[in-house]
């Protein structure tokens, strides 16, 4: 297995990894490795103007913190090989079709440090190389069986109904808290969810482990959601490597913003700022510095480190070992990269 230089070190910088055990860290930047050629692999096309905006995002490069999940999962079991890149690779490119969909949604200009593929090219080309990704992850997860296309098939499903629900808004009645937690459990979580689970399983893990990872990684997604959500506010643009501010622009109301909303001591600046979406610079910029200083954005922050520990919870079903210490060392992260 040929690691490249420096990227051990570039995956602990990515995803906040904290692993002192060498060989795992080896096995996991291996198998990062493999993922990148089968990436690599698929988004090749004859024709050169899908192959140029298929690739556009894959080398932009991004986190890869789904492909990891499952390499880590695979842990649990036999650590698995070619059925668990296969998985990674396949969970990594539904993520990034749904990142060119959500571009277009949000009218992004910047994503993973670099133009967005609407804004390069425009909305069709953006939408129709999400599908194009869409169908080469069904592809590859077709040679994993039909349990494994009925579990993506499902997964993608549940995605697509909390970015609906959330463009929708809550319903007459609904706690907004409430609909916002959910809709990002789906949105997000789902999907880190079966990165786990394909781990576990595709490394014949045992099934209660399987069933842990799987709920690990629901919550350590929504979380994950959550400090998006976060540092969509708190963090400047080229830190995040795609656009502040973009949920206030888009009218998302996110966590911090709803409890700055339910806070009867909020500044009523901000109330009136966040009645209506944004579509003014200036008055963005205000927003954010309204929120920075909020209470709702503290106690986001206290919402989020409950979730992590949730998240930890569900990690003593495992047997301890430098993959769960590693699993563990995510959810300390998530909090983290909030600070
Ligand atoms: C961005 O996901 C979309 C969310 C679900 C928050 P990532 O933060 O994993 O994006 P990349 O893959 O690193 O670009
Ligand atoms: C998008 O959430 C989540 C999915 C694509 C499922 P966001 O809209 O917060 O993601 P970013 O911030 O654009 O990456
Ligand atoms: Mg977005
Ligand atoms: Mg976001």
């Amino acid at each position: 297995m040929s690691v490249r230089d420096g990227a051990i070190e570039e995956l602990r910088a990515a995803v906040g990894l904290q692993i002192a055990d060498e060989e795992l860290l080896r096995e996991l930047v291996g198998g990062l490795h493999d993922v990148e050629e089968v990436l690599r692999e698929v988004v090749h096309s004859d024709v050169q103007a899908v192959k140029e905006a298929a690739r556009h995002l894959v080398d932009a490069g991004g986190k890869r913190f789904r492909p990891l999940f499952t390499l880590l999962a695979a842990q649990f079991g036999n650590g698995g090989r070619e059925a668990v890149i296969t998985a990674a690779a396949s969970v990594e490119l539904v993520h990034l079709a749904t990142l060119y969909h959500d571009d277009v949604m949000d009218e992004a200009t910047m994503r993973r440090g670099a133009q967005s593929a609407n804004a390069r090219w425009d909305n069709s080309i953006a939408i129709l190389t999400g599908d194009f990704l869409f169908a080469h992850a069904s592809r590859l997860v077709a040679d994993l069986g039909t349990d494994a296309a009925r579990i993506i098939a499902e997964t993608f499903g549940e995605l697509v109904t909390g970015q609906l629900r959330e463009t929708v808004g809550p319903g007459p009645g609904e706690d907004p808290v409430e609909h916002y937690l959910s809709v990002i459990a789906q949105k997000t979580g789902s999907l880190i969810a079966t990165a786990g689970r394909f781990g576990g399983m595709l490394s014949d893990a045992p099934q209660e482990y399987v069933h842990s990872l799987r709920r690990f990684g629901e919550i350590v997604g929504t979380a994950f959601q959550l400090s998006d959500d976060i540092i969509d506010i708190d963090s400047p643009s080229h830190e995040l490597g795609k656009s502040q501010g973009t949920d206030l622009r888009e009218g998302i109301r996110t966590l911090p913003m709803l409890y700055a909303l339910a806070d009867d001591e909020s500044d009523p600046r901000l109330v009136e700022l966040l009645a209506g979406p944004l579509d003014d610079d200036a008055l963005i910029d205000e927003a954010l510095g309204l929120l920075r200083n909020s209470r709702g954005l503290e106690r986001a922050r206290v919402t989020l480190s409950d979730y992590a520990q949730r998240a930890r919870t569900e990690l003593a079903a495992l047997p301890p070992s430098p993959a769960r210490d590693a699993c563990e060392s995510v959810a300390d992260y998530l909090v983290a990269r909030t600070h």
